[in-house]
This record gives structure tokens, C-alpha cells and sequence, in this order.
């Protein structure tokens, strides 16, 4: 009898998810959620032809120099900067992500923000609850419309276009997109999308949404210089991840009203969050849940173990990242 594949699933995750991945490998999971450092992640990995992980645990050329065993890396998230693709193609080692079953989801989770920045119910809430409303007033917690506006979105990937979608069919807004390049005409014309210089995305945008995926290319693309460039009644609201802006540069520019409100899912350094943007009453943060409904994570689940049972059971697995 031949002796079946180990694996690890580094976080805990549904139970589904553990029994279908037990039907075809022995199976180390961690029940108690703990996060691994990464020599405690290299250890656990000894042995195992491959893991399930999520956006938290890296995996780098040393992890897998010291586990030439491993076979497949399976990201349980769309984004994958934990991930170095490269050192993984070089030693044969398949990674994947979960892309499109958490797109619609992302979406609305990145326009409840924008919406929530825009018409300051964080801040009003909190105000509420200080026990500080004792009237009405003409002028009270007065934000920005959103029906109408101008949307910018930079990153006009899966999500950008959902975001987009929203905005253009949902609300009448304005779209203007920067990417790496232009989309084909046919995704630009039902949404009216304006492909635009990152200058006048900044420049023009009434609702500034960061959808970029993170790179060396993309690291602090929004920062002190681009803060100053947008209007002073605009706000910025990142779903993508924390690095593609400065954390310290915008806390700056919501203190100082440079711009009116931000929206932040992703911070750089997460789960630790700028102290200084604690501290910022114009901005509403999150804990990295844009794509936290029930349904979406069992879908991210499922296509995450799918990927380690084909890549580990010779098929082709349906979201592989090596290029
Ligand atoms: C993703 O899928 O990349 C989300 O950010 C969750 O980690």
C-alpha cells in the first residue's frame, strides 16, 4: 500500500475543509489558530508534500530550501505578496491563490467603506455612543455625496471592476481607473470607465479606492506627494494591502484635512495598525475582512483545497500562479 501525501493546513479553518482534504492526505491542522513564526512554520512543513495557507504565513526561498519535500503551496486568498512565485517555479513547487469567488464580495465590502468614509458613520457613531448628541444641527457630521461623484480606482483588476460596477450601474458615479495598462474597450464602455495618468486619477477623483495588488512596484504607490495631489474633500479607502500606502503619510493628511476621510481594511504591519491612525477621528478601520462573508471564505476554502488535492494528485490545478 502506498503511503499518502502529508500536508499542512497552517491556520484553522471549517471542518469541511479538513475532512475533505483528510479523504485524500494525513493531515496536520492547528486547531488553535496559532500563528507560526516562520521557523516554527519551517518545522511543522518537514515531511509534508504541501500546505494550505492563508495571506498571514509567508513562504520564501529559505522555507523551501529547508523543505525540499513540498510540492504545493495552496493560498487561501486571492493576493499572494506572502508568497515568492519565483523561488517556488524554480524548485518545481506549485502555488496557487483563490481568485474570482471573492471578487463580488471584496466589491461590496470596498463601497461600504467608501461609503462609510464618505458619509462619516464611523465617526458620527462614536459620537453617538460618547454620549455626545444633545441636537441637531444643520451642519452636523455634513459628508460627501457619493451618487454622482467621481470614483477612482486604482488597480482595475477583477475587484476594480466590480468596484466600478457599483459605482457606474448602482450609483451614476464617474469612473476613472489607472492600471499597469489599459482595459479592452468593451470592459470600458458599459461602466463609461476613463483610463486616466495616475496624476489625474488623484487629481480628479471625488473617491479615491486602492484595489492594487502589493509588489516592490506597488509599495507606498500612495503617499505623502499623491495625498497632496487629491482634493481636500476626497477621500481614500485601501481593500488591497497595507503597503501600497504609507500609513504615516495618511494619518498625516486626515489629521490635517488634506483630504476628508479615509476607509482602511489593510494596514501595513497588520495586525498592528499606525498608532497614529488610531488616533484620527475621520477615518474608519477594519480587520482585513473585505472578503469575510460565510459563503465567500467556505468558497475561498474550498478552492484552496481543491488546488492542493490536484496539485498533489497529479491533475492541474484550477487557480495555479507559476507563471
Ligand atoms: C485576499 O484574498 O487576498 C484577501 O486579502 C484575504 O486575505
Amino acid at each position: 500500500m502506498t503511503s499518502r501525501p502529508s500536508v499542512l493546513v497552517a491556520r484553522a479553518v471549517f471542518p469541511e475543509t479538513l475532512a475533505k482534504l483528510r479523504a485524500h492526505f494525513d493531515v496536520e491542522d492547528n486547531p488553535a489558530d496559532q500563528i507560526f513564526t516562520k521557523a516554527e512554520l519551517s518545522a511543522k512543513l518537514a515531511g509534508k508534500a504541501g500546505c494550505f495557507i492563508t495571506g498571514s504565513e509567508r513562504i520564501d526561498a529559505e522555507v523551501l530550501d529547508a523543505n525540499p519535500q513540498l510540492r504545493a503551496v495552496c493560498n487561501m486568498a486571492v493576493g499572494y505578496n506572502n508568497i515568492d512565485v519565483e523561488a517556488c517555479t524554480a524548485r518545481g513547487v506549485v502555488a496557487t491563490n483563490t481568485p474570482d469567488v471573492l471578487t463580488e464580495t471584496t466589491a461590496d465590502f470596498g463601497f461600504a467603506l467608501m461609503m462609510a468614509a464618505a458619509r462619516r458613520v464611523a465617526e458620527s457613531e462614536h459620537f453617538l455612543r460618547r454620549g455626545e448628541w444633545t441636537k441637531w444641527s444643520f451642519d452636523m457630521f455634513a459628508g460627501s455625496d457619493v451618487h454622482g461623484a467621481t470614483l477612482g480606482i486604482l488597480g482595475m483588476g477583477r475587484i476594480g471592476q466590480a468596484v466600478a460596477r457599483r459605482g457606474a450601474l448602482g450609483f451614476g458615479m464617474k469612473v476613472i481607473y489607472h492600471n499597469r495598462s489599459r482595459l479592452a474597450p468593451e470592459i470600458e464602455a458599459p461602466i463609461g470607465a476613463r483610463y486616466v495618468s495616475k496624476e489625474e486619477l488623484l487629481r480628479e477623483c471625488d473617491h479615491l479606492v486602492i484595489v492594487v495588488p502589493y509588489s516592490a512596484a506597488s509599495h507606498h504607490a500612495i503617499g505623502a506627494r499623491e495625498l497632496a495631489q487629491m482634493k481636500p474633500t476626497a477621500t481614500l479607502t485601501n481593500i488591497a494591502r497595507g503597503g501600497v500606502v504609507d500609513d504615516a503619510a495618511l494619518a498625516v493628511a486626515l489629521r490635517e484635512r488634506r483630504i476628508a476621510a479615509g476607509g482602511l481594511d489593510v494596514f501595513e504591519g497588520e495586525p498592528k495598525v499606525h498608532p497614529d491612525l488610531l488616533t484620527v477621528p475621520n477615518v474608519v478601520l477594519t480587520p482585513h475582512i473585505a472578503s469575510a462573508t460565510v459563503a465567500t471564505r467556505r468558497a475561498m476554502a474550498d478552492l484552496a483545497a481543491d488546488n492542493l488535492i490536484a496539485a498533489l494528485t497529479g491533475a492541474a490545478p484550477p487557480t495555479p500562479i507559476n507563471p
